[in-house]
């Protein structure tokens, strides 16, 4: 009997790891984490089930992307629309996000994670804005893997943050006008600092951006795999990685 390790899936899982490991890995990839509700009505479980399973791709996929060598992972977990859904589910997400954060953070540090928030924090209650800030501050000065969790965000609504602050500090005369650069106005967005990301990956087939990263997905790869977010694992991230060196290596501008 050959042993798991040997069988010819995790031969083909441990040759596209290698693969994946090759090419130089993105040095930002962001998730588009999608598709919780319809695992579970899948399985006949309410839609909290499907977020909970979904709160364990995400620690499978902090794993694998500090596997991977990524340096920076972006997760889209709640979206500025989201408020609009069901004030249960609300509760349920939220709920998920303060245990995240009470549960979770200690092991993030423990493996090398910086934790950095981006979205309207304003809009969550006063315990999970003390818990973020605390998380944060905890994991700063880590530097395996920066992971950007997205809270309450939308893409236009930061560009319009960072185009209001750029207005008053014309009005203020602290800027001329002239010479606003795209440079200087991205660091008016909640991402400065950070890489724009190389790899924008959407799980559940839909294939749209819904408001992410919209200024700074310019140039960025996108890849729509046809698995539902809690499903996500190893075989489907080295499966975006290896779509993402193909197509560097396509169109090679870049070192990889
Ligand atoms: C999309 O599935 C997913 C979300 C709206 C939330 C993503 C949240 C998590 C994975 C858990 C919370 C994360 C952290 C970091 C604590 P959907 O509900 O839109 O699925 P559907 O399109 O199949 O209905």
């Amino acid at each position: 009997m050959a042993s798991h390790g040997h069988t010819p899936a995790a031969l083909a899982e441990a040759d596209q790891t290698a693969t994946a490991r090759a090419a130089a890995p993105p040095a930002h990839v962001a998730i588009i984490m999608d598709g919780n509700g319809r695992w579970a009505a899948a399985r006949g479980l309410p839609r909290v089930a499907g977020h909970r399973a979904g709160v364990e791709a995400v620690r499978r996929t902090v794993r694998l992307a500090i596997e991977m060598g990524v340096g920076c992972l972006t997760l889209y977990a709640f979206s500025s629309e989201n408020w609009r859904r069901p004030v249960a589910e609300v509760l349920d997400l939220t709920g998920l996000l303060r245990h995240f954060l009470r549960a979770e953070i200690e092991e993030l540090h423990q493996r090398g994670v910086r934790l950095r928030v981006i979205g309207d924090r304003s809009r969550f209650d006063e315990d999970i804005q003390r818990d973020l800030v605390a998380a944060e501050r905890r994991t700063a000065a880590n530097a395996n893997l920066t992971l950007v969790v997205a809270l309450s965000y939308g893409g236009r609504a930061e560009i319009v943050a960072a185009a209001r602050a750029v207005a008053e500090a014309a009005l203020a005369g602290r800027l001329d006008p002239a010479r606003l650069d795209e440079a200087a106005f991205a660091r008016g967005l909640s991402t400065a600092g950070l890489p724009d990301p190389d790899l924008i990956i959407r799980t559940s087939g839909e294939q749209r951006l819904s408001n992410f990263l919209l200024w700074q997905s310019a140039y960025a790869e996108l890849v729509f795999l046809d698995v539902l977010w809690p499903d996500f694992g190893q075989p489907h991230f080295a499966e975006a990685l290896a779509e993402f060196a193909r197509r560097e290596r396509r169109f090679g501008a870049r070192p990889g």
